[in-house]
């Protein structure tokens, strides 16, 4: 058989949460995709882009994204040399570690968060320093001072739906001696607060964002970066040209500019969240306080864990289990619709009552 580099060869591949077939009906609650639909502006870019024929496809699309990078800078007052467009915001820690990760050098992240970090790691034959939170999800001590080349921290983080102060986090970039603090704010909107003004301040700061969960747009695969110039164009350098295509780049600018409908859907979904918490500690669950459009709660153990997943799924609601260290005992449920919701409820009361 032919042979990979041995890193490839070596590495579990990234296991994305199930995708359910078109067609299949079910409650979705597994990876935290927004129940509400995309701003109508969102469909009228993407019908003004295709036009009748659809002729325009023929040409490729903006290799820079301008129309994109555009409302971006309006919308978030930030210079648009130093924003850069992804398919989504995976393909943006691609970029970074391609541009700042040579094979053998370290990056660093806590433990659990979001784990594309480590496959991306493994892909790169880099080294991995991965700390673990305390039961709080405190920013680790061990993450100061350290020559990782990327720290990478989701903020909110996945799947505790926690955040960090900012002003630790502007230490923690003080701190760091040979690389940059990525900061993964997918689900910012859902917070309280954001650290985009570090990525304004400091030149080893970038802060991302995805459109995949405020905007509803999972589907288009979105996100865009903000950096230093110079980090922005060393990205450009290793990007793949045409990394978005033309429905994605008028959907993703439309969608920018309709802030309105956005601020609507996270304050709906915000609402939920707390009737969410309250249902779930109700039937005996901890949960983590969330800033996020998901909740973590923990149960007595992880068969009980695991047992309320199969039971749920067998009852056509999907909702997200890792079966790994510090996660075996818990549930990682999507802020779905308030029906979505009560539908969640009603099963997992159903579970626990058969269980005794
Ligand atoms: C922390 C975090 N970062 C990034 C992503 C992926 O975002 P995108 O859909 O823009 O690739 C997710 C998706 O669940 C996530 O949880």
């Amino acid at each position: 058989m032919v042979r990979m580099r041995s890193n490839v060869e070596a590495m579990e591949a990234y296991v994305p949460g199930e995708q359910p077939a078109a067609g299949v009906k079910i409650i979705k609650l597994n990876t935290n995709e927004n129940p509400y639909p995309p701003s109508a502006r969102v469909a009228e870019a993407v019908r003004a882009e295709l036009g009748d024929s659809g002729d325009r496809l023929r040409l490729y699309s903006d290799p820079k994204a301008l129309a994109l990078r555009q409302a971006a800078a309006e919308v978030f007052k930030f210079p648009i040399e130093r924003i850069l467009h992804g398919n989504g915001s995976d393909e943006l820690l691609a970029m970074l570690f391609r541009a700042f990760v040579a094979e053998g050098e370290t990056i660093a992240f806590p433990y659990p968060t979001y784990v594309l970090y480590e496959t991306l790691a493994h892909a790169q034959g880099a080294k991995i320093g991965s700390v673990d939170f305390d039961r709080d999800f405190n920013l680790p001590k061990e993450l100061f001072g350290t020559d990782a080349r990327l720290t990478l921290l989701a903020a909110p983080n996945s799947p505790s739906g926690t955040v960090y102060k900012p002003e630790q986090l502007r230490e923690l970039a003080a701190s760091l001696t040979n690389g940059i603090l990525v900061i993964d704010e997918a689900y910012a909107e859902f917070a309280e607060s954001n650290n985009l003004e570090l990525a304004r301040e400091l030149d080893n700061v970038v802060v991302m964002r995805t459109f995949s969960k405020s905007h509803s747009l999972a589907g288009m695969r979105l996100g865009i970066l903000f950096g230093s110039a110079h980090v922005v164009d060393g990205l450009a350098k290793v990007k793949d040209s045409y990394n978005l295509d033309r429905l994605a780049i008028a959907a993703g600018a439309a969608s920018l500019r309709d802030t309105a409908w956005t601020a609507q859907n996270v304050a709906r979904v915000k609402t939920t969240r707390a009737r969410l918490d309250t249902g779930l500690k109700a039937l005996g669950l901890q949960t983590i306080p969330s800033s996020s459009n998901f909740i973590f709660a923990r149960m007595q153990n992880a068969d009980i864990a695991a047992g309320a997943y199969r039971f749920l799924k067998e009852r056509g609601i999907l909702i997200r289990y890792f079966p790994a260290r510090l996660l075996d005992d818990g549930l990682r449920i999507t802020v779905g619709t308030d029906t979505e919701i009560d539908a969640l409820l009603a099963a997992l009361t159903e579970y626990l009552a058969k269980k005794g």
